[in-house]
């Protein structure tokens, strides 16, 4: 069963129950916390977390997913894959563990022919976390197996959580017995036990993770070390099924790494190695790894990822390079992307079109890559050498770890590498040292990822404060100001007593007018006065559900949260922040207008002044589409449709039409529901709006870009910025017209016909500068001097490059008489670098002379180095200054070489 069959039935079974199939989300989700989307519930956390109100209660998706942690794994193991596809349906709220249970057991057991995958059931084990005895029955009366058919394990490996607060759940894993070839027989299920053994993990095969989230987390300290603060509202299902996996298990394969959409990278890498996949273990890791990491690396630059030296792109740099350092260790220096990744994106690109669209950009982000890569080998492999030499020098035979590390760190020379190209000198690595100075700088990275990881990653010390007081009366709808009373203050995470000027904190009232950053809409800016000095409100958040927490640097004065305070919004600010969130409104209902009612948010910003807003759309929209889509806009300003709210429950707005996006607030039942010129705009919205269209002012779009595979963003400016950004935009045509003195109508004209002749020009210019060039090449033949019966000819020319240079050297080599042994040498300087050409004909070889010898003769001096053939040779160096001395040298090598 391929890949895709199995993907297809999947989406199939559940949504045959109910499941709205939701497509995958990008790889790169806007989250602090995470790299990359690693499991299939990301893209829906908001809805677990309870911050936002999802729009179906059942969802089934097949998610793209990234994990790294383990890449020194893949390949080792049949399953270690770091990118790979989570198939997983989901409750929020609605269905919880029987019938998770009935519909996971269901679709492994049923027939073929059925739809399902009938896998049989006397392979199959679940298992479930000790102690959850309803589990065990559920899964009891759902499969008719006994009890000691269930397998008991720890929280290690079945209790699940996001690894911060939030929330969590006891999990039952679904594991497939691949035979006792693959594994000691026993007595799986009689104890319990806190982790699955290793010696049975390749047997017993986890394929599918069921999480039962019931709990909320306060506090996560590893897999197994947490605080459960109390049970979740509402309860949820969470699930995870391996789609690499269950492909491997129904192909009759032994790893995902030979499935139908992975081994014809192996299969390319096989012909370009000559070495065969099956003869030996360390090389089936290498095709393993490259097999995974091409397609790793082409999935994220296909949803935005740059190779880079941070973060994201550190991580695809490292895919790429490791995928070509393991081609290279296979034996094949030649650049191997070019050769390997077209076969993964035919594969993949069945399913992610995209990737047949991007296909250009990505193949030029990947192969630009390695060929970096290849200079980097380059430069490291002088400076082995030099170290090399070093310790021969000494009479030692080990290179030192800080030589290794150096390597490493500094021209990202990978440690297999140094050690391989020791053992070929008879040295060896000092790698207990080097591994000593990696421990050193993975200590320091990890202190820093904790530093960045921002205050709010715990948030118990919140929820400390909403128990003591009670919710934030929350007035950011009514009012700009308040008289306020503090109720705690924090510093760095922990109490304060006071912040002194310029120190930074968190501050907590019982009142406020200040709206906190969430459906895109960034915080209020303002003050907040006490007695004694100024506040100023630097971000607002809500760590927590009903608590708003200001972040407030001093301005004037010594701060103590005691006594009347005065909290002022920015009324500017507030103008901007609320034509802008209406404008995103406006500018998705002209979009869905423009393309049609499948163009759907994905994702939106907007700040004062300025908004974006993100959507699932594969094509790049044309000019005139972006046009209608700001006219439209326009129009719904021009008519001044009115702008309104109103509290509902979830069902009645979906009955209502309105759009429920990321971001909106609800209190308990009910949702906040914001239109604009009634049905034209309804949307699950907790922002400030404005209460007509034409207070907006003008919404100016400034481009439309894809951002990422199936995303494309739209920004526009509203208010005084847009009218800024004409103004700015008519001063640049005002300046164009009185440099062109044309009419503004006739600048592009202008331009275009410029443009044209200065092309033309160009290329007149070119074949005149060739002209002259070769205008020279009779008088440096007539000119050639004899030496040892060799007619040669050897010349500087400034101002000439590659190209030049070659075309001259050839073109008076021509001209000698051609029964006469003759060489000609020319160097061109450019920009202070030398090209060299040498070309010598038949007569010339026939003496003995060679173009090759020549040119290596003279770029030896010139700093550089170069080669070819008998014939004709080229090469370039970067010392310009010898190069007369150089061309001196061609004589005494053309005697040498003709024997006088
Ligand atoms: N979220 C669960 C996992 O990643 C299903 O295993």
């Amino acid at each position: 069963m391929d890949t895709a069959d199995i993907r297809r039935r999947f989406l199939a079974h559940f949504e045959d129950a109910g499941h709205t199939a939701v497509p995958s989300a990008p790889l790169l989700l806007d989250d602090p916390n995470l790299l990359f989307v690693n499991a299939g519930m990301v893209p829906f956390k908001p809805y677990f977390l309870g911050q936002e109100t999802p729009p179906y209660d059942r969802a089934v998706s097949v998610q793209k997913c990234v994990r790294t942690p383990d890449i020194e794994d893949v390949g080792k193991t049949t399953r270690h894959g770091t990118f790979f596809e989570m198939c997983g349906n989901f409750s929020f709220g609605d269905y919880f563990k029987e019938r998770a249970i009935e519909l996971a057991w269901d679709l492994v057991t049923k027939p073929v022919v059925d739809g399902g995958w009938g896998l049989e059931e006397s392979r199959l084990w679940p298992s479930i976390l000790q102690g959850d005895d309803e589990a065990l029955k559920l899964w009891m009366k759902v499969t008719g197996l006994p009890a000691e058919r269930i397998v008991r394990l720890g929280p290690k490996e079945n209790y699940w959580s996001m690894g911060v607060p939030g929330p969590g759940g006891p999990c039952s894993e679904l594991l497939y017995d691949r035979g006792p070839e693959y594994g000691p027989d026993g007595e799986f299920a009689t104890t319990t036990r806190t982790a699955m053994p290793v010696e049975l993990e390749d047997r017993y095969l986890e394929i599918w993770n069921l999480v039962f989230m019931q709990d909320e987390l306060s506090a996560v300290r590893s897999k197994e070390d947490f605080d459960i603060s109390g049970s979740l509202p509402r309860k949820n299902i969470d699930t995870g099924m391996g789609l690499e996996r269950v492909a491997f298990l129904l192909q009759g394969k032994q790893n995902m790494y030979e499935i139908d959409v992975m081994f014809p990278v192996i299969q390319r890498a096989e012909e370009l190695t000559g070495r065969r996949y099956g003869a030996n273990h360390e090389d089936d890791v290498r095709f393993r790894v490259v097999a995974d990491h091409v397609r790793s690396s082409m999935m994220l630059i296909g949803d935005g990822v740059t190779p880079g030296n941070e973060a994201r792109g550190y991580v695809l740099r490292r895919l790429l390079r490791r995928a070509v350092r393991s081609m290279r260790l296979l034996g094949y220096d030649s650049p191997a992307l070019p050769e390997l990744m077209p076969l993964s994106r035919d594969k993949m690109g069945e399913t992610y079109v995209d990737l047949v669209r991007d296909w250009e950009r990505i193949a030029r982000v990947a192969f630009a890559e390695e060929e970096t890569f290849r200079k980097t080998l380059q430069a490291g492999t002088q400076i082995f050498d030099l170290a090399a030499r070093d310790v021969v020098g000494r009479g030692g035979t080990r290179l030192s770890g800080d030589q290794a590390f150096a390597l490493h760190d500094t021209y990202g020379f990978p440690i297999d590498l140094t050690l391989e190209m020791a053992a070929e000198q008879g040295l060896t690595v000092d790698e207990e040292g080097f591994r000593g100075l990696m421990g050193e700088q993975r200590q320091r990275a990890k202190a820093d990822a904790r530093s960045k990881k921002g205050q709010h990653a715990d948030t118990s010390v919140y929820r400390g404060i909403l128990d003591a007081n009670g919710p934030t009366e929350w007035l950011a709808y009514e009012t700009l100001e308040t008289e306020s009373r503090p109720l705690a203050l924090l510093q760095e995470g922990r109490p304060a007593t006071a912040l002194a000027a310029g120190e930074i904190g968190e501050l907590v009232l019982d009142r406020t007018p200040f709206y906190a950053e969430s459906g895109g809409q960034v915080a209020d800016a303002g003050t907040i006065a006490f007695d004694g000095g100024v506040l100023e409100v630097v971000d607002v958040q809500r760590p927590v559900r009903g608590l708003v927490v200001h972040q407030v640097r001093v301005l004037e004065g010594e701060f103590a949260p005691r006594g009347d305070l005065h909290a002022r919004v920015d009324p500017d600010w507030r103008t901007g922040a609320r034509q802008a969130h209406s404008g995103t409104h406006v500018v998705h209902a002209a979009l869905r207008e423009v393309l049609g009612p499948s163009a759907l948010q994905s994702g939106s910003y907007n700040r004062p002044g300025y908004l974006r807003l993100d959507f699932g759309w594969t094509t790049g929209l044309s000019q005139e589409q972006v046009r209608d889509i700001e006219t439209v806009s326009n129009q719904a300003l021009r008519a001044d449709l009115p702008v309104g709210w109103q509290y509902m429950t979830l069902s009645e707005a979906k009955e209502w039409g309105a759009i429920a996006l990321f971001g909106e607030t609800y209190d308990d039942s009910k949702v906040r529901v914001v239109e604009i010129g009634g049905p034209w705009s309804r949307e699950l919205c907790g922002g400030t709006h404005v209460d007509h269209a034409s207070q907006i002012g003008t919404v100016v779009v400034t481009s439309e870009a894809s951002v990422g595979s199936g995303n494309r963003r739209i920004e526009a400016l509203t208010g005084v910025e847009g009218f800024a950004h004409l103004a700015r935009e008519r001063d640049l045509v005002a300046q164009l017209t009185g440099l062109l003195k044309v009419q503004p109508d006739g600048v592009v004209g202008r331009v275009q016909d410029m443009v044209e002749r200065l092309r033309a020009a160009e290329k007149e210019l070119e074949r005149a500068r060739q002209a002259q060039l070769l205008a020279g090449g009779g008088g440096l033949a007539a000119a050639a001097v004899d030496v040892a019966g060799v007619a040669v000819v050897a010349h500087r020319v400034d101002g000439a490059a590659g190209g030049d240079v070659r075309t001259l050297a050839l073109d008076v080599r021509g001209r000698l008489d051609a029964s006469r042994p003759g060489a000609v040498v020319i160097a061109g300087v450019a920009d202070g670098k030398v090209s060299v050409v040498a070309a010598v004909n038949d007569a010339g070889r026939a003496r003995g002379v060679s173009a090759n010898d020549l040119v290596r003769a003279v770029g030896q001096l010139v700093g550089g180095r170069g080669g070819g053939k008998d014939d004709v040779a080229q090469g370039g160096g970067s010392d310009a200054s010898r190069v007369d001395e150089a061309l001196a040298l061609v004589a005494t090598e053309v005697a040498r070489a003709a024997g006088a």
